[in-house]
């Protein structure tokens, strides 16, 4: 049986705390919690996207999420410095553990996805970018079916388009919202706690493995 992967992107494999430097000439102090406020304000708009069936690319759920921080924290940034770090979103950095442990997933074997509520386009971009589209078969998207992450009928698009089994089949993710999603919807689902401090959500859900970092993620799957 080969194992299929399916990666989170945006905080699993890049790290979208990537923008915060660029936010520190507006936002001062509160770089942090504005960093943190966009990218809450991010999910929770795919979320209500998803749920309301009124779909708009995830690019724009970030851009309405930067205009509401600015709003909520009283930063003010203008127009083309806001297009700037929107195209900042685009060029992110991979975390460190992605970059050396996905070649070492890829020669043992493991069909690699990357599997994310951005833009084909973006994604592929972002991937390309930061050096780590090769180690991908495809880049699967909740676009194609207009919707977003933990919608049960995305994970249930991942496993067409892969042609794999929810047995077979692990999601790998920081978010636990997403680990969430895919291990209700039938896959088994890494959390990537990266952090001390990272929350899983109370839930009767749990992941089936958690990791601090991809490079157990081989060992971890092998024994399950
Ligand atoms: C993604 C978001 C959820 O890449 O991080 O799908």
């Amino acid at each position: 049986m080969t194992t299929t992967i399916g990666f989170d992107v945006y905080g699993t494999l890049i790290d979208t705390a990537g923008v915060t430097e660029a936010l520190r000439q507006f936002a001062g102090k509160r770089t942090v919690q504005f960093s943190n406020l966009w990218r809450e304000k991010q999910l929770e708009y795919s979320f209500r996207r998803a749920l309301m069936q009124n779909y708009v690319h995830f690019g724009f759920c970030t851009r309405f999420a930067l205009d509401y921080t600015c709003t909520a924290l009283g930063v003010d940034i203008p127009d083309q410095d806001k297009e700037e770090l929107l195209a900042g979103y685009k060029v992110l950095p991979p975390f460190a553990d992605a970059a050396e442990s996905l070649p070492v997933l890829k020669d043992q074997g493991f069909r690699l996805f990357a599997f994310s509520n951005g833009k084909p386009e973006d994604v592929a971009s972002l991937l390309e970018h930061s050096g780590i589209s090769n180690y991908f078969e495809d880049v699967i998207s909740t676009d194609e079916i207009k919707s977003f992450k933990p919608n049960p009928a995305v994970y249930a698009h991942f496993l067409r388009r892969t042609g794999a089994t929810g047995r077979e089949a692990w999601l790998i993710s920081g978010n636990p919202f997403d680990v969430i999603g895919a291990v209700s919807a039938g896959m088994r689902a890494a959390w990537v706690k990266r952090s001390a401090e990272a929350i899983f959500d109370p839930w009767e859900i749990e992941p089936t493995i958690t990791i601090g970092s991809l490079a157990e993620l081989a060992d971890g799957i092998r024994k399950n």
